[in-house]
């Protein structure tokens, strides 16, 4: 298979990244900025996109790689619909977060750093996030879960597993 099939991208796919480049025309060094935004466009950073991208700066891959694996917030694997962010910084490891990690990993039969096979869950373990106050804490689908005890987690869990997922966030 020829590189180019291998990261063959589609016409909708072009599209979206020439709007984002566009974007950034004046601060084309700004590849850290464009990498955020193709991120958020897809959740993550697709193979075939960077290719693409590489052609575009006249960056090569090897380049785009190195710059984006340096930086933890970028992923390179499509996430889950609802993300779970455990922390188990110092605050909350204390306070039962590997509990709380250890209850999501067996519930979902993940580990941390994994997508579930349908697409429907991932889960993240991180140092800290920054609310150490409300420990134990968890990021759910973006949403800062303080105080968390396995029975709050069970009921997200089994709510979002039904799909209710707008309940939850009300
Ligand atoms: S240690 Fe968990 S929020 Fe800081």
């Amino acid at each position: 298979m020829t590189q180019e099939l291998l990261y063959e991208i589609n016409d909708k796919q072009k599209t979206k990244i020439n709007k984002i480049l566009k974007t950034y025309e004046r601060e084309k060094g700004n590849l850290i900025s464009i990498l955020q935004k193709i991120q958020e466009t897809y959740q993550y950073l697709p193979s075939n996109v960077l290719y693409y991208l590489s052609r575009k700066l006249k960056i090569s891959l090897a380049e785009i790689y190195s710059i984006a694996t340096f930086y933890t917030q970028f992923k390179f694997k499509k996430l889950g619909k609802n993300i779970l962010i455990c922390c188990d910084g110092t605050a909350c490891h204390v306070k039962g977060g590997p509990h709380l990690l250890y209850f999501v990993e067996n519930e979902l039969g993940i580990r941390a750093g994994k997508t579930t096979d349908d697409l429907l869950f991932s889960i993240e373990s991180v140092a800290c996030l920054g609310c150490c106050a409300i420990s134990p804490v968890c990021v759910i689908n973006g949403q800062i879960y303080g105080d968390l005890t396995i029975k709050k987690l069970k009921r997200i869990l089994k709510d979002l597993k039904e799909d209710k997922t707008n309940q939850i966030f009300k």
